[in-house]
């Protein structure tokens, strides 16, 4: 895919629908009592794959369109399941899967065969789940035991892990407490309280009792870790408006936003709408910018964005730093490198460290390379705007991984 620089660009647009919640959507309705309705679900591969997998475990999932239907399923086929390319399907499922009646496989492709699972398999084995894996990697074998809850402290900050060990819970003799030390998103609690579950939060920490679910209608809301792109090159080219309509601005996702704030680009809200997920229409305007410091704290509101934010900090002359985010080597590739190597091949003046990078900003990038994502969507994503901002623009080998979770994405470059 040809990416060239881009002279002007003012839009209204409406990017891929929420992955995180279109997942939950479909996994929770999947074992719910009844019939429940998806709106504007997102039609990615990475969620494509959840269905596949709900409908081996027995649930009947119709689609039409964006609108998928779900029929809840009491008892759990035993199933070989492939997620393909999606680590928030495989860590869910282990902990859906780890106290129901039977034996399940779940697999992946070359990615999630690398990434670590067992954050997942020693607090599930600690409630009493017998999972095998090849050291900690996929593909992992369940067999379904008898569960028991417990206190468990999160010892990286992961919505995943979290998320496996509360649907664990609900299957669990007693209660299971999971705290955080730095809160990650929060879709899950959000969306098992909805469903009637018996879950409750307090500060730094979510509980949750053994339950059964009520299918619950939802409309998706955009999603901001897509958002991110027009955002963000709005934000950089001169004379740039956009306007993201029905974007979701969960608390828990919003760093992005954040950032942009305090490097002077302040985003202007409409239309909001306050849902359990509430949403808004979100426009930035191209205006002058100050370097930033990203730390620990903030880094779960906004880790899927880090490589569109290294884009972001290119176009701001002075140092940015980004730190405490060693979380980046194991997503879809290792992001730190990836990123690093991509700005640095299109000029970009850029150090990786332990647990982040350094970006020298010139206020410009060079652009004319050829960038080979390694099937990571987000990089070819964050890398087409960096092209696009570019003198020279960017060729983007394979450039298909970005219907993981954004199949419409390169319209946006689109006059
Ligand atoms: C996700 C959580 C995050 C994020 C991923 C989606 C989720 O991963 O990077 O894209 O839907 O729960 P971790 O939980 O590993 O941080």
């Amino acid at each position: 895919m040809e990416i060239k620089p881009i002279k002007s660009f003012q839009k209204t647009v409406t990017v891929a629908p929420d992955k995180s919640i279109t997942h939950r959507a479909i996994m929770f309705n999947a074992i719910a009592n009844g019939k429940a309705t998806i709106k504007n679900a997102l039609m990615g591969e990475d969620c494509l794959a959840t269905i596949e997998c709900m409908r081996s475990l027995g649930a009947r999932i119709e689609i039409e369109g964006d609108v998928v239907s779900v029929f809840g399923t009491k008892r759990l086929n035993s199933s070989s399941l492939y997620v393909g390319n999606s680590g928030t399907t495989f860590r869910l499922l282990t902990g859906l899967l780890a106290g129901a009646d039977g034996q399940f496989t779940i697999d992946g492709d070359a990615s999630i065969r690398r990434r670590p699972m067992k954050r997942v398999i020693n607090p599930l084995a600690l409630m009493g789940a017998d999972l095998k894996s090849f050291d900690g990697k996929a593909p992992v074998i369940i067999n379904g035991k008898k569960l028991k809850g417990i206190n468990y402290d999160m010892p990286v900050a992961s919505a995943q892990v979290k998320s496996a060990i509360l649907l664990a819970g609900m299957n669990a003799d007693g209660i299971t407490t999971v705290t955080e030390k730095v809160r990650s998103r929060n879709h899950t609690e959000l969306m098992l309280e909805a469903m009637g579950a018996k879950i409750w939060a307090e500060k730094g920490r979510v509980s949750i009792m053994r339950s059964t679910l009520n299918p619950l209608d939802i409309t998706v809301p955009g999603d901001v870790s897509s958002g991110a792109y027009p955002l963000v090159l709005a934000s950089c080219l001169d004379g740039a408006t956009v306007t993201v309509k029905k974007m979701g601005i969960n608390p828990t996702r919003t760093g992005l936003l954040s950032v942009l704030k305090n490097c002077g680009i302040t985003p202007v809200f409409s239309s909001k709408k306050k849902n359990a997920e509430p949403s808004a229409d979100v426009t930035v305007s191209y205006g002058e910018k100050k370097p930033f410091t990203i730390d620990k704290p903030i880094i779960p509101y906004l880790i899927d964005e880090i490589p569109v934010l290294a884009v972001l900090a290119c176009f701001i002359e002075g140092e940015s730093v980004i730190r405490g985010a060693e979380e980046l080597k194991v997503k879809e590739s290792n992001r730190i490198d990836t990123t690093v190597n991509a700005l640095k091949a299109m000029g970009a003046d850029i150090t990786a460290t332990d647990d982040g990078m350094i970006i020298r900003g010139k206020g410009y990038l060079k652009g004319g390379a050829t960038i080979d994502p390694v099937g990571d969507h987000r990089i070819a994503m964050a890398m087409s705007v960096a092209g696009a901002l570019s003198q020279e623009g960017v060729e983007i080998l394979s450039p298909e991984c970005v219907a993981v979770s954004y199949p419409n994405f390169f319209e946006l470059f689109e006059e």
